[in-house]
């Protein structure tokens, strides 16, 4: 492959997953190798037991889905055709180990765009089959959701937290995804809430194309929001005024080209920027309004998780974070979410969620097909 320059190293070298300096170096740790192809990045990470992440290489296929406004899912197929066997090799490089040194092979099985899926899976069972290694099988939602116990931080993204405990409350915003769940353990997962429609991220992409702000929506949203006035455009908060914890976002997208419509003055920064401003708020006021409700359900009350987390891509998103930690604060809780490095798509999330079912026996012991729809209510 000649794509060298196109890899994106990040974490390179024996550092804490909490970016924080304390190197945990127990040699009787377990090493485990993650790979991740469900989507646009190719990512393989090496962690260990004690929550270190060795190595870390993610292969951004964003310049290459750019100028199609979106994932074109044979394009990201061929392109993790192109990168897998590099970023496991440099992965390995990086971390100063080789095959023999790795405990547990763990790979995304999906959900996801399954040719994608199909080349990391593939390669993880060629690896595992042929080192007579263990093999986990891991659902990519379960990866977003467990990344946060092997590195969590506050809103701010910046200062180290410890590893959150369960049970805990989940609001799992991504791409593809928005559920607010009930984390008791590993594999155990109660749905709250869902999105009736879209998801959030889905909605950020959708409204920057709107703009022709380009893709990936969601870091340019944010970054316009933060310059624009959240009360100039008047976005409706859909499900906010009935009982439940369900999400919709169809109607604020709506919402948004009629605004476009109807305008037909100039569509200069300032009003770009109060245009995300504004969409971006009615989000967060959704997801606020959709938590408090899940913390007054029973099942929650019951519980009583200590930790309201949020993950997934959107969780990068800086007003979200801002008032899921405000949330947590008013209702006696910690608040909870994994570095930026961490919240989208990355193999160190797939080699932890390898290993916290490996430490449950959940090795794969016979030929499984990847699914390209896996409910984290299933496993
Ligand atoms: N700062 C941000 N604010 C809001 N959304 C963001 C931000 N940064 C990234 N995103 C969104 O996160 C999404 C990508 O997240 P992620 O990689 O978890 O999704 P995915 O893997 O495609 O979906 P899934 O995990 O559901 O299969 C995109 O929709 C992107 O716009
Ligand atoms: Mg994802």
């Amino acid at each position: 492959m000649k794509q060298d320059d196109k890899l994106i190293r990040m974490d390179m070298g024996a550092v804490s997953s909490n970016d924080c300096g304390n190197t945990n170096t127990d040699s009787r740790a377990v090493l485990c190798l993650g790979i991740e192809s469900s989507c646009d990045e190719t990512s393989a990470a090496i962690v260990d037991s004690n929550r270190n992440i060795l190595s870390h290489i993610i292969y951004s296929q964003i310049p290459e889905h750019q100028k199609y406004g979106g994932v074109v899912p044979e394009l990201a197929a061929r392109a993790h055709i192109l990168a897998i066997d590099d970023v496991i090799h440099q992965t390995l490089q990086a971390a100063g180990k080789t095959i023999s040194d790795i405990d547990v092979i763990a790979a995304t099985a999906g959900p996801g765009l399954i040719g994608g899926v199909l080349v990391g899976w593939m390669a993880a069972t060629g690896i595992a089959q042929s080192t007579h290694k263990p093999l986990v099988a891991v659902n990519h939602l379960e990866g977003h959701a467990l990344v946060p116990r092997l590195s969590a931080t506050s809103a701010s993204g910046n200062s180290c937290g410890n590893s959150v405990d369960f049970p805990y409350l989940l609001m799992l915003a991504s791409g593809g995804h928005c559920q607010i769940l009930l984390v008791r353990d590993v594999g155990q997962y109660e749905l709250i809430g869902q999105t009736i429609d879209d998801s959030a991220g889905e909605a950020f992409d959708k409204i920057s194309k709107m703009l022709g702000l380009g893709y990936p929506g969601g870091p340019i949203v944010d970054k316009r929001a933060k310059l624009g006035n959240a009360t100039h455009f008047h976005f409706p908060r859909p499900l906010c005024d009935k009982p439940g914890c369900n999400f919709s976002f169809s109607g604020i997208k709506t919402a948004a080209r009629v605004i476009l419509d109807k305008h037909t003055g100039e569509k200069d920064d300032q009003f770009i920027n109060d245009f995300c401003a504004s969409f971006q708020a009615a989000v967060v006021d959704c997801i606020t309004n959709r938590l408090e409700h899940a913390l007054a359900t029973d099942v929650v009350k019951t519980v009583a998780p200590k930790t309201l987390v949020v993950a997934g891509g959107v969780a990068k998103n800086s007003a979200i974070r801002a008032a899921m930690e405000k949330l947590a604060t008013e209702h006696d809780m910690i608040f909870a979410a994994p570095p930026m490095s961490l919240c989208t798509d990355n193999g160190a999330m797939i080699a932890w969620a390898g290993l916290e079912n490996w430490r449950k026996g959940k090795i794969v012991t016979a030929p499984i097909a990847p699914r390209p729809r896996w409910p984290l209510t299933e496993l």
